[in-house]
Parts: C-alpha cells; structure tokens; sequence
C-alpha cells in the first residue's frame, strides 16, 4: 500500500466541517493524515490544563473511516502561557536577540523548561493514544531545526565539547586556537559562535552545527522513548539553513520522512533519491509538499524512486493565519477545483499501488557536514554551491543513484560520484580508499578532500586516489588553479570552479561512464 494524504490540522475548524472532511477524504483516496502537529495550546490551555476530548472525536471520526493517522507530538510550537511563565526557554539568536511568541519554532531546545513541558505533552498523548485503532505512525515534533545561542546553549554546548575532546588541549589542537589568541584554559572559557566583530572559527561554526544537531537528536530520543504502538518518525526538511545531520538521524526513525518543497522535477527526483540513501534499504516516505494541479507528474519521481507515501501541506486551506495562501488539498474555493480533482485522480492511481523496489547500481555522495563547512566565512570564491554542485552531477545520470553519506557502505556500487567533498574526515577517506582499491570507479571534483573534520587544510589527501593533485590555487584574481596530471594515475575528474568559470580537467571519459555532465 501506498500512503496518501496529508497534513489535517481540524482544530482550525469547527466540528461540522470534521464530517465533511472525511468524507472528502474518502472520496480523494486518502489513507493517512499527519493530526495534531501544531495543537499544543489546544490540548493544553494552561500550564494545568489539558483538553484530549477534541482530538479524540477526531481520532474515532478518522478510525471508523478507515483512515489511518500520524500522530504528531505538538512540540515545535510551545503555547503563549508557556512563554509567559519561561521566558528564558525563548531562543537567543546569533546577534544576542531573544525571540519573542508570534510565529513557531521559538524555543531552546536545552532550556530545562522547555524540556520538561515538551516531555509532559508528550507522554500524555503517548499514554493516551498508543492503543487507538487509528494510529498507524507517531511524527515526533515538526522539521527540528532552531537555532539557539543562548546560556543553556551554551552549557550544553560545553559539556558536548568535553564529552568530545576530553581536555582543552585537544580542544584548542582541533580549533587551531593559537590563530588569533583564542587558546582556552578550560571549557568555560568556550561559548557558542556568537556575533563577534569579524570571521569567526570555522571548527568552532562547523563543532556549533553539530552539536545543535545532537542537542535536537536528543530531544527527539527522549520523545520516542515515550512513544509506543506505532512506527516512530520525525519529518527532515531539506536544505542548507538547517542544522541537522540527517544521515545520522536517518538511523533513529523507523521511516525516512521528508518535507520538499522544490521546484524542478530533477530537484524532487534528487530528494526521492537522497531520502532513500537515507532509508539504507529501509521505507521512505514524503511527509510534505505543496498540492498542485499537476499532483499526478510530480508524485512521480518519488514513485519511481521507491516512495512508500505521498503527502502533502495540507488537506484544507487554513483561512487566516501566516499561511492562509499556501496551496491545500481542499483549496479555499472548495472540493470542486481544478486542484482536489487532480489529487482525487492521483489517490485513485495508488489505490492499488505498492511502492516499488529500487536496486541504483551508482552513488552519489552528499554530506551536510560537508556543505555546513563550505558555509564558512572567507573561503575561496566559488563560482557554485555545494548544493548546486552536488544536484547537477545528479542530473548526469540517467535513472535512480543512491545518494549517500561519505561513510556509506559503497562496495555494491558500479560507480561513486563525491562531488565538491572539500571536508574529509579520516572514516570517509577511508571508505573511498577501500572503495577505490576494491577495484571502484570513483569521480571526485575539484576542492575534494581540502580539509580534516576540524577545518584544517589537509594538502594532498586524495593523492591515494587520483590521477591529479592540486598543487596550487591562488585567489587573487579567482581564477588559477594549477594542477599537475599524473596519467598513469586512477581515473578522475576534477573542476575549477573559481571565478565563474568552469574549467575541466579530466582524465577518464564521461561517456564510458554513463554519465552527462551539464555546464552550470
Ligand atoms: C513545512 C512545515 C509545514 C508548512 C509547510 C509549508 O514543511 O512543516 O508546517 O509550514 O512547510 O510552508
């Protein structure tokens, strides 16, 4: 079976229009809906208060129509009197701002206050609602992602530091701290990146990223703790602005959800087939995206890619609130739209669908940390981004690529393809060695394997690998790189992408590869 449906948020309406909904649903196809995902102030109007009596007339409403529901936990969106009481859980942002209410996503995720109110929610909905015949998937929270520099961060920030380096020498080694004279005594002396009066850290900004992204992983992990009767996911939103590693939280869900809101088909194609190098093997589903006169074409490169569900943003359009315009299965106008009857013609085509099973003989490799370390003040002027990189050697292939992390297991592999991986810790260095000396093709491009896990420079990392070593790049004007062929050497494929400019060098065929590299 193939899940449809989407995110039904029926605490914005009143009841009589639950019937109609259903009925709706029914009518487009809908299986699955993702309820309660901003309900907190509903469920739980004060600090001592709690109203459960709604959401079960919506969960039996669904139950006894056969549509199954994704439970989400209501933890992205503390209510007012939560601020009220904790303003000290309110985010603190990278100039020294606290953040006040008015929109979501405000709150520190280290804040004990925060902690403990997000925890108690959650386990009331757990022990509430683990046995409901309708509950078929538990959505912890929606798209972690805030940012937070305040003091809890801060502590948090440093005990993570201890926990990773032991003692501040080995702190200040992997930093390179005696640049500047930021050599510290002890960890109290660390605080998070912060606004400061010029270039900041890279191993401090990259060390930030990570740990936020284990802060949240954490919180996620004591809300699963809590949750039982149903398979546990959270939704990733994908992008370069979000803090989160989730290759590694790929490994604590029991689905890969993901939220995409592009607009290409080659970009969802390249999200279909990076959420399944997520899954390794396991089920994927998209959580979001925007409903469309066109839901039939665009559904279609994450079917073919394995999609075990199609979901969207959302089922009714809200009619007030910061995203009333946002597109709706339900548009405003109603069911007699050109939009839900398109989606009542796709519900109809996976009516008997089961997902398909995708064997991609090629990888692709893509790593946050990595696009994280290219968001570094003062790097060398490139003319693309890493994202950008990494998509247009996604379109060189013709068909399903797994896009993995660099520590992926690659041995199955025909073909791995590691587009701009400036950052090279020792594990993934090791995986494309292993890779490579198993008899593996691998394609790298220029500014591959420039710097260790801590930003230092690494110079000639890849010699092992290539046939060709950068022996000198200048950045003033932005536009020589120097390289120094070896052709005897492995096959490789290295680009200068310096000053807008693309220059090629390359020591192995394209086309023996199956591969059609576009010009940016
Ligand atoms: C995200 C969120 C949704 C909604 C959509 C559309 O994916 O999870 O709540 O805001 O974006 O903007």
């Amino acid at each position: 079976m193939i899940r449809f449906g989407g995110d039904y948020n029926p605490e914005q309406w009143p009841s009589p229009v639950w019937a109609e909904d259903v009925g709706l649903m029914l009518r487009a196809g809908v299986n699955l809906v993702t309820v309660g995902v901003f309900s907190w102030s509903r469920l739980q109007p004060g600090p001592d208060e709690f109203d459960f009596g709604w959401l079960d007339r919506v969960l039996d409403l669904l139950g006894s129509a056969g549509i199954g529901v994704c439970l989400a936990t209501p933890t992205a969106s503390p209510p007012p009197w939560f601020t009220r009481l904790h303003p000290t859980a309110m985010p603190i942002n990278h100039d020294g701002v606290r953040l006040s209410h008015g929109s979501r996503d405000t709150y520190c995720v280290n804040a004990p206050a925060y902690q403990s109110a997000s925890l108690e929610i959650t386990g009331r909905l757990a022990s509430r609602y683990a046995g409901h015949d309708a509950l078929r998937l538990w959505h912890v929270h929606n798209e972690y992602g805030t940012t937070c520099y305040c003091d809890h961060c801060a502590a948090a920030f440093r005990r993570w530091l201890a926990a990773r380096y032991g003692d501040p020498a080995t702190l200040n080694d992997a930093w390179s701290t005696d640049f500047w004279s930021q050599r510290v005594s002890n960890f109290d002396e660390v605080l998070p990146p912060r606004a400061t009066q010029y270039l900041s850290n890279p191993a401090q900004l990259l060390d930030y990223r990570r740990f936020v992204s284990d802060a949240m992983l954490e919180h996620y992990r004591s809300q699963r703790a809590l949750l039982s009767g149903a398979p546990v996911t959270t939704n990733f939103v994908l992008g370069g602005w979000v803090p989160v590693d989730h290759a590694r939280w790929a490994r604590e869900v029991d689905i890969v959800a993901i939220d995409d809101y592009p607009t290409t088909l080659a970009e969802r194609a390249f999200a279909a087939d990076l959420a399944r190098g997520w899954a390794r093997g396991g089920p994927w589903m998209l959580m979001e995206h925007a409903p469309s006169v066109e839901a039939r074409e665009i559904a279609q490169p994450y079917l073919d890619r394995g999609a075990t569900g199609i979901l969207y943003f959302q089922w009714r359009a809200s009619r007030g609130g910061a995203e009333q315009w946002h597109p709706a299965m339900v548009p405003h106008e109603g069911p007699d739209t050109p939009v839900f009857r398109e989606i009542s013609a796709l519900g109809a085509t996976l009516r008997d669908r089961e997902p398909v099973a995708v064997t991609a003989t090629s990888a692709l490799i893509y790593d946050e940390q990595t696009m994280w370390a290219l968001q570094s003040p003062h790097l060398p002027p490139r003319a693309e981004g890493y994202e950008a990189t990494v998509k247009r050697w996604h379109r060189a292939f013709d068909g399903p690529v797994d896009v993995v992390p660099p520590d992926a297991s690659l041995g199955e592999y025909d073909l791995v393809v590691a587009p701009l991986l400036y950052l090279l810790p020792a594990a993934g260095h090791r995986a494309l060695r292993d890779y490579v000396s198993g008899g593996g093709r691998l394609v790298l491009t220029f500014d591959s394997g420039l710097v260790d896990e801590h930003c230092r420079v690494t110079p000639g990392a890849l010699d092992d690998l290539i046939g060709a070593r950068r022996i000198q790049h200048d950045l003033e004007p932005a536009t020589a790189t120097v390289l120094r062929h070896t052709p005897d050497g492995r096959p490789a494929v290295l680009e200068n992408h310096y000053g807008g400019g693309v220059v090629r060098y390359v020591a192995t065929d394209l086309d023996d590869l199956g591969l059609t590299l576009l010009e940016i």
